[in-house]
């Protein structure tokens, strides 16, 4: 029997869905026949994650007359329009009708690839999120962006398309390495900055009992995380607006990553750096008080998280990638900062000699790679 510590729901009018936190869920046989309620099932996962988990899941889904099983090679390089054929090819050869269910169960590539799959097939068929990275927990697996990569752009071809109900097994995360964890808990730190004061100082108070991954406090951020997620979600589904504060610090994020070359930062050490980067640019504004961005430098380095760019970085090149940035209009780039901690505002006004000069001031504090922190 699972213990269900926390039940959210997303608001999306006919589109809602609740979101499960606790142990044990995604062996949960109950919660499973609610969600998953037809006779055909396709379960999408990887070769890391299914030898760990794809045996409880499948039993807790019970018998059912048609399941297939796809096990994608594990990786962010498997997440193109190939391996999405792949599992076209699978559920078409087993004959899936337009009432079967997707259920992912991994990380956020496993969980976009399977979405988009969801969204696609038979123009959509009902999917479940059983994600098993913290950040997956916390950030992809709620609020419908579903996506593969292509050779010109990441998560370009995709489609929003939301889940039934999101399983949030807080067991799995025992058996994430920790560099995967502590990429996940940048995405934590996050929603405490760009939306929710309070949860940002139950964090600083909080830190070194998520780092031991003390169940209660693991739920309790995994809760305020998606609650706050969801709020943004609900008043904004497709981006129009609210949503992009979502991207605190993606911007910087981005352009690392671009600049190492994909997997060598994870997206997470990327956002973290960034996330100092914003917060150094708010206090830079008068917007907030620069004891605030010591200390959260002293939260991210608690979490082995980067809170610098990578040495060797060129100014230059930083000023381009976020130039050319899905979020910048006209070649101007658009940040999310902070008007306060808990509190994100999108601003279009970030000068060229502004960046300029927090990229030259930083060059002081670069640190080495993320790999050789841990
Ligand atoms: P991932 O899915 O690659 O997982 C990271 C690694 O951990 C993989 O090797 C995976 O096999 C392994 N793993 C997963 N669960 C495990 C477990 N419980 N125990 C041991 N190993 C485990 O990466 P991720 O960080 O979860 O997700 C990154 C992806 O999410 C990117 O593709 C990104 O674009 C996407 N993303 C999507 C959204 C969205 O809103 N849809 C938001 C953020 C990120
Ligand atoms: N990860 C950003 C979003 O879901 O909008």
């Amino acid at each position: 029997m699972s213990l269900l510590m926390h039940t959210l729901h997303v608001e999306l009018g006919e589109r809602s869905y609740p979101i499960y936190i606790g142990r044990e869920v995604l062996a949960d046989p109950d919660l499973l026949s609610q969600h998953v309620p037809g006779s055909q099932v396709v379960i999408v996962s990887n070769d890391i994650v299914a030898p760990l988990y794809l045996d409880r899941l499948r039993s807790a889904l019970g018998e059912r007359k048609l399941v297939t099983e796809i096990i994608l090679p594990d990786g962010e390089q498997h997440k193109t329009l190939d391996t999405l054929n792949e599992i076209f090819d699978r559920i078409m050869a087993d004959r899936h009708s337009r009432s079967t269910s997707l259920v992912a169960l991994g990380g956020g590539v496993v969980g976009d690839i399977t979405g988009f799959a969801a969204a696609c097939y038979q123009r959509g068929v009902d999917f479940v999120q059983v994600p098993t990275t913290l950040l997956a927990q916390v950030d992809s697996s709620v609020g419908g962006k579903t996506a593969v990569n292509h050779s010109l752009g990441k998560n370009m071809i995709g489609a929003f398309h939301q889940p039934r109900a999101v399983l949030i097994d807080t067991n799995t995360l025992h058996t994430l390495p920790p560099r995967e964890f502590a990429a996940g808990l940048a995405e934590v730190v996050k929603y405490g900055l760009i939306c929710d004061e309070p949860f940002y100082r139950w964090l600083q108070a909080s830190a070194p009992k998520l780092l031991a991954r003390e169940e209660a406090a693991l739920a309790e951020a995994i809760e305020r995380s998606c609650a706050n997620k969801a709020r943004v979600v609900a008043a904004d589904e497709r981006e129009g607006g609210v949503r992009a504060i979502l991207n605190l610090g993606h911007t910087f994020g981005h352009a690392i990553e671009t600049a190492q070359g994909y997997g060598r930062w994870l997206h997470g050490e990327a956002v973290a750096a960034g996330l100092v980067m914003a917060t150094d640019l708010s206090v830079r504004r008068g917007w907030v008080e620069a004891s605030e961005l010591l200390d959260l430098r002293e939260l991210l380095t608690s979490m082995q998280l980067p809170i610098a760019p990578p040495e060797g970085m060129r100014n230059e090149q930083f000023l381009d990638l976020m130039s050319r940035d899905k979020k910048a209009l006209d070649g101007r780039v658009r940040l999310v900062l902070l008007s306060a901690i808990g509190d994100a505002c999108i601003v279009d006004d970030a000068g060229t000699e502004e960046l300029a000069e927090l990229l030259s001031d930083l060059s002081l504090i670069h640190i080495s790679e993320p790999t050789r922190l841990l």
